[in-house]
């Protein structure tokens, strides 16, 4: 169940605009934000502020990269695995940042801090390799400078955030 407020914006947000469909991504990062991921419930309440079948929801968040349908951790790293990263070190760096955090690409960490998600080409080729944390940019990518981001993101983590 969502809170009124949100349910009130979407709802408003939705009727402001000629085809409804077109606002399916912002509805999905809404619900998402609000749920931490994409949910089953999730995927229902958008078909219905959206007027549209829920496996149209299904097949457009198939297509984007930050629509999560399984639960993911507070921060979701997304490295770059496409070529001119890959030729500038991106396997070092994913190596590095998986035996960092004892997880593999696709997981989360135990404590529900990490998730590690490779990525096509985000558009930062010039800062090979790079990676997204949150959906924000991190790179030209070293060992150190990887450790120094996530050793940070470690120490601000507090179990009441
Ligand atoms: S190839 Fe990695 S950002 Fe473009």
């Amino acid at each position: 169940m969502l809170p009124e407020e949100l349910q009130e914006k979407l709802e408003r947000d939705i009727a402001a605009v000629d085809h409804p469909k077109e606002l399916a991504v912002d509805v999905m990062f809404a619900l998402q934000k609000h749920y931490g991921y994409l949910t089953d419930e999730a995927v229902e309440t958008a078909a219905d502020l959206l007027g549209i079948a829920p496996v149209e929801i299904e097949e457009i968040a198939t297509f984007y990269t930050f629509v999560y349908r399984e639960p993911v951790g507070k921060y979701v790293i997304h490295v770059c695995d496409s070529l001119l990263c890959m030729l500038d070190g991106s396997e070092t760096i994913e190596d590095h940042l998986q035996r960092k955090l004892g997880i593999r690409a696709g997981e989360t960490t135990d404590d529900g801090l990490f998730t590690l998600l490779p990525v096509c080409c985000i558009g930062y080729c010039d800062r090979a390799p790079a990676m997204l944390i949150n959906r924000k940019v991190y790179g030209p990518l070293t060992v150190e400078s990887l450790d120094a981001v996530i050793d940070r993101l470690k120490t601000e983590h507090t179990p009441t955030d």
